[in-house]
């Protein structure tokens, strides 16, 4: 895949061949477990890096944290049944692995698994599908202060915590994912420190990217072994990652940046090799055998796409890059992200021809920092016209021949955006954090009518 790429096909586009999207392609929201939870000390949660990070004076907005945030641990029944009124078919969340296995490792806690047992059931019988992500950046705590992902241990923690979800919730959730943007967690909290466990080491970041990728196949073992029919895949970000200015410093920088934000862990996963670029500095952590171990088949890709990313030369970088905004002309969202869906599509078709698999697109959105009316209503045309662009885009990378099966918008709940934290908005539906009322942007009745006309096609 050559993501420092320039559209590869150009406007107009054949209107004929749009929405060609199969009769059972899934629309989808997603979330995940720090960002909605909330609960942060009930039901016998223990820590995660997240929890200890928020605290940490000056690294989240406003000073926010995700102790409370949508409180989703007791309205999850609320939430489930807005899902069943919006109309869509799947629901993806991750599972909070210190609210299931408190010290990461060792005893589960029964209460935290109930409350997944739960969920899913409300979610069966509202008809709505399950996809479950055993990580989303939420690290016991713990096992932070074993090492974290710097150690190689945390590969077999990882597969014992697919292992105890596999076990409780496999008779009945089918679709699994391992991690969700391993490159975002391991770059920014390994190598930029910008998340928790907020390191800038090149000997750790190469360990945590390569015991990230172990913990993937070791996982997927593990989730094949335990659950009969299971559908599993990882989810990747994936953005071209651009030069921000024309020189061939600039150029060489978006390489590498191509290779940490695309490449470092989908091309293990799922071509059993590491980029050239950047093999022999994973050669430390990685032992004979291993890229066999990380190498198991998946069942599909997950991407995750907002905007590209931008790279400029940096002598002093150890990384081959530093990363760069956008350059100033670029068309973006009210919170600074790029819009420009011809880089959606191509990636899509990109992504496609590179790995061969089916793809669900797993997140894609867009934040903003909203006012509500009195009413709590929130006219949010910029989110419409972003989810339509990106849509159409999807379209046409399906009409080009992408298999792509499923579009999963970010996020159904306005939530704790990580560094942003409730400052930035990428729910389709309103949260008002002081009274926890939701009410559905204009945003959830376009993609509710959206997901009703494409419904109402492939039926008729
Ligand atoms: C993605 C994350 C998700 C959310 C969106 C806006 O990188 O996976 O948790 O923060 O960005």
């Amino acid at each position: 895949m050559t993501l420092v790429n320039d559209p590869k096909i150009s406007p107009p586009y054949p209107t004929a061949t749009l929405d060609r999207m199969r009769p059972d392609f899934v629309w989808g929201v997603s979330t995940s477990s720090y960002q909605i939870e909330g609960a942060a000390q009930e039901g016998g949660r223990g820590q995660s890096i997240w929890d200890l990070f928020c605290r940490q004076p000056g690294r989240i907005a406003n000073g926010d944290t995700g102790d409370v945030a949508c409180d989703h641990y007791h309205r999850y029944r609320g939430d489930v049944a807005l899902m069943r009124e919006l109309g869509v078919g799947a629901y993806r969340f991750s599972i909070s692995w210190p609210r299931i296995l408190p010290a990461g490792k060792g005893k589960p806690n029964e209460a935290g698994i109930e409350f997944y047992d739960r969920l899913v059931d409300s979610l069966l019988s509202a008809g709505i599908e399950p996809w479950v992500c055993l990580y989303h950046w939420d690290l016991p705590q713990a096992l932070q202060e074993a090492g974290g992902w710097a150690n190689r241990d945390c590969a077999g923690w990882f597969a014992d915590h697919a292992r105890l979800v596999a076990s409780r919730l496999g008779d009945r959730v089918k679709r699994f994912a391992t991690f969700n943007e391993p490159s975002v967690f391991t770059l920014f909290g390994y190598a930029f420190g910008w998340h928790p466990p907020a390191v800038d080491d090149a000997a750790s970041h190469h360990a945590a990217i390569h015991h990230v990728n172990l913990a993937h196949g070791m996982a997927i073992d593990v989730l094949r072994d335990y659950v009969i029919g299971a559908s599993l895949g990882a989810i990747h970000n994936m953005q071209p990652a651009r030069p921000v200015g024309s020189t061939p410093e600039d150029r060489a920088a978006a390489r590498m940046l191509d290779c940490y934000w695309n490449r470092a862990f989908a091309d293990p996963q799922m071509l059993g090799v590491y980029p050239d670029a950047i093999a022999s500095r994973m050669s430390a952590a990685c032992r004979d055998g291993d890229l066999e171990r990380i190498h198991r088949p998946v069942d599909w890709l997950g991407i995750n796409h907002y905007s590209p990313v931008y790279a400029r030369a940096d002598s002093a970088s150890r990384l081959g890059f530093a990363w760069s905004d956008a350059p100033a002309d670029a068309k973006r969202s009210p919170i600074g992200w790029q819009i420009d869906p011809d880089a959606f599509r191509n990636v899509l078709l990109d992504a496609c021809d590179r790995y061969g698999l089916p793809i669900y697109v797993t997140e894609n959105g867009a934040g903003a920092v909203e006012l509500a009316d009195a009413s709590g209503a929130v006219d949010d045309r910029e989110r419409i016209d972003y989810l339509s662009a990106y849509i159409q885009a999807l379209e046409e990378a399906v009409a080009f021949g992408a298999d792509v099966r499923g579009y999963f918008v970010w996020s159904l709940l306005d939530n704790f955006e990580w560094g942003a934290g409730y400052s930035n908005r990428f729910g389709i539906v309103r949260v008002d954090y002081a009274t926890q009322a939701r009410t559905p942007k204009a945003s959830a009745r376009w993609y509710a009518a959206r997901i009703a006309a494409h419904r109402a096609k492939a039926t008729a």
